[in-house]
């Protein structure tokens, strides 16, 4: 989730619940939008900000080592959006994109990749893979965005993902992951919507807090998509996640050997309101939800 959605996140989900749940369930009509719409393009208009990751990297990684980061690995990179704008910032920026679907992968080569110059493009390399292999070259920044290490649900699971990401990186390195928590997010069929574009072709999104088991801490988020013409992408994603909170993650780095890790949340104003400064905090006002980075130094 980028910073500018994430800031979104916060203020709908501080918004009443949305009750007409029927709105979202209706089956998508034959020759309507949702059966022509591309979910990848969708989602990527509704929740990414690449511009706004990349600069945070560089911020994260130059407030630990004084100097500005080249090699970048993203793993669960999907349509590799953040890649793409990764090597647009340099001739020395190189970009590693993992992810085992080939879906997505495609998607971003069709879309984003080829919007590329042919020196930026060389500068990318996509492995079709698991996450948890290791691979050379280790690099500056290791990006894990989305919250898509929540897809491991155990500690050893988490904690191994952790270790090989470390031995993905190099001496001197950051691992940087968003994080998201405050109680709406445990709400049960909680669903916040926001209209993405307006016109012809024009849709909104939707984000549904299907389940959370507060005995396992598993959860199910769904996000759908609803057109001008009123028919609607159902569930155009799904993830089973186990929901972690920032000091799990913070031990869990520290058992699979980071050195130390930091949190960054949005700084807000006298007035509550976000300011886009992101600055490290050891504490934070118990927002009903929030959005934030942890930053783990090799
Ligand atoms: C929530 S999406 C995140 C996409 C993108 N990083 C973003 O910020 O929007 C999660 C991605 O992780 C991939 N994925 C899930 N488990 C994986 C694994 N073990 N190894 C590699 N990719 C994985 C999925 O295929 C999917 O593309």
């Amino acid at each position: 989730m980028s910073r500018q959605a994430g800031t979104f996140l916060r203020r709908i989900l501080n918004q009443q619940p949305e009750t007409d749940r029927q709105s979202i369930v209706a089956k998508p009509k034959k020759n309507s939008l949702a059966a022509t719409a591309d979910k990848y393009l969708c989602y990527q208009e509704s929740v990414q900000s690449p511009e706004h990751e990349v600069e945070f990297f560089d911020q994260a990684f130059k407030e630990e080592f004084g100097r500005k980061p080249k090699t970048l690995r993203e793993d669960f990179c999907g349509t590799y959006s953040i890649c793409c704008e990764w090597v647009k910032l340099g001739r020395s920026r190189t970009a590693i994109g993992v992810d085992l679907d080939p879906a997505p992968l495609e998607w971003g080569t069709a879309n984003n990749f080829s919007k590329l110059n042919k020196q930026q493009q060389e500068r990318i390399t996509i492995l079709e893979q698991d996450v948890r292999k290791r691979n050379r070259p280790r690099v500056d920044v290791l990006a894990a965005q989305n919250f898509s290490f929540w897809i491991f649900k155990t500690r050893e699971e988490v904690i191994e993902y952790f270790c090989t990401a470390r031995a993905n990186m190099a001496e001197q390195s950051v691992l940087v992951m968003d994080m998201m928590g405050g109680g709406a997010c445990y709400e049960e069929g909680k669903v916040d919507k926001r209209r993405i574009k307006k016109g012809k072709n024009g849709f909104r999104y939707f984000w549904e807090q299907e389940s959370f088991n507060p005995v396992t801490s598993d959860c199910c988020f769904n996000i759908s998509f609803k057109f001008n013409d009123g028919s609607k992408l159902k569930n155009a994603f799904t993830y089973r996640w186990r929901f972690w909170t920032i000091p799990e993650v913070r031990e869990m780095l520290q058992e699979a050997g980071f050195s130390d890790s930091h949190v960054y949340f949005d700084k807000e104003d006298d007035d509550g309101e976000d300011t886009g400064e992101w600055v490290r905090m050891e504490e934070y006002p118990s927002h009903s939800s929030w959005i934030a980075y942890v930053v783990a130094v090799r």
